[in-house]
């Protein structure tokens, strides 16, 4: 009876978007072989606008509370009645963007001087991805006679350097540290920022830190796929991106963008990679979210009110049934590209474009 009571108590103390971020969070359960499989888990309450969208176009039909913008768009544009600002726009990437906006998450987006989680620890890493494909390992770079190791590492400045096995196996002195694998690096990458940076440890975007311009054709896309979410006339203006990098059990907790100057204009969010489960919450964390698949190439926009709702990321799927990245998959194997399926196979990209001004 106590114990009951006690875990009722603890259940109160949870707001309705922590209770359902565990409600889909991967959990292992254990048999008794000591062997571990993923919780079952019940998705019945998932939104699905694949199936949603599929429907649509074979009846015509659509499910009380969701509704398709009407606008000059090739995809179908789905908004939910009780959230103004919010529009989901199934599939909006072909197979083939999809296969080009993953590479440049992995190749690219990582180099600096865009800033990953490794800049803080390591310095500005180039070419993460190719080291990875070749075995590389990441060194402490040799300090000059003189130099002292105390003083504050300057995170501008790489401290570190590659290194092939061979030369890891030679002679390599000086090391005050375990070098780290190319390969554990790219697993653990979990974040890189185009355009103006965001300073995680601030909250806020330093203008003051070097950085490049997103590609143009990541703007042209962006600018694209915001249009459904501007004002007639008005054209969004891409300064700043967040690429999420989500491996099997990553989770992206509840969270508000509250970073940019005016919320009327929409966050665009595309999805490579394995499904995932988005949840929608409300200005309060007490409450209760709506949750819904987003897959590889699917985009939604937030916008206005939207933006003023709690939201995140609880679950990946990298089990062949729920991961849904056959056509992905098989993309990758026609071009040849190895590492890449390797990766996306059990990964999810996010990238976040947002007007900062
Ligand atoms: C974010 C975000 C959602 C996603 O990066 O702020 O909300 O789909 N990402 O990963
Ligand atoms: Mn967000």
């Amino acid at each position: 009876m106590y114990a009951s009571e006690s875990v009722n108590e603890q259940d109160s103390e949870r707001t309705a978007f922590r209770k359902t971020e565990k409600k889909y969070k991967l959990y292992y359960d254990t048999n008794s072989k000591k062997k571990k499989r993923p919780r079952q888990v019940d998705l019945s309450e998932v939104i699905d606008f694949k199936s949603i969208s599929e429907a649509f176009d074979d009846k015509g039909e659509l499910p009380s509370g969701v509704s398709k913008l009407e606008c000059r768009f090739d995809s179908p544009v789905f908004c939910l009645d009780d959230c103004p600002g919010f529009y989901f726009i199934p599939a909006a990437l072909s197979i083939e963007e999809q296969c080009r906006w993953i590479k440049e998450s992995l190749v690219s987006f990582p180099q600096p001087p865009n800033r990953t989680n490794h800049n803080a620890i390591y310095g500005p890493v180039h070419d993460l991805f190719y080291a990875a494909k070749d075995g590389w390992v990441l060194l402490e770079k040799e300090k000059l006679p003189g130099e002292d190791k105390s003083t504050g590492a300057d995170i501008n400045v790489s401290s570190h350097r590659w290194a092939s096995s061979e030369e890891l196996n030679s002679s390599v002195s000086g090391n005050t540290i375990k070098p780290v694998s190319a390969s554990v690096l790219l697993r653990k990458l979990r974040w890189s920022t185009l355009g103006l940076q965001f300073d995680w440890s601030k909250r806020s975007y330093n203008v003051s830190l070097p950085h490049n311009k997103i590609p143009d054709a990541l703007c042209q896309l962006a600018k694209n796929m915001a249009a459904p979410a501007m004002p007639v006339g008005e054209e969004f203006r891409p300064e700043a991106a967040i690429v999420n990098y989500f491996g099997s059990g990553d989770m992206l907790g509840g969270h508000l963008d509250d970073m940019e100057k005016d919320w009327s204009k929409p966050i665009v969010s595309m999805s490579l990679g394995c499904k995932a489960i988005f949840l929608l919450g409300g200005k309060s964390r007490n409450d209760q979210p709506l949750a819904m698949f987003l897959r590889s190439g699917d985009i939604v926009l937030m916008s206005g009110e939207a933006r003023e709702r709690f939201h995140g990321v609880p679950r990946i799927f990298t089990d062949t049934e729920n991961a849904d990245i056959g056509a992905l998959e098989k993309q990758f194997s026609d071009e040849d590209d190895g590492c890449y399926l390797e990766y996306i196979s059990n990964s999810r990209i996010n990238i976040n474009i947002r007007q900062v001004f």
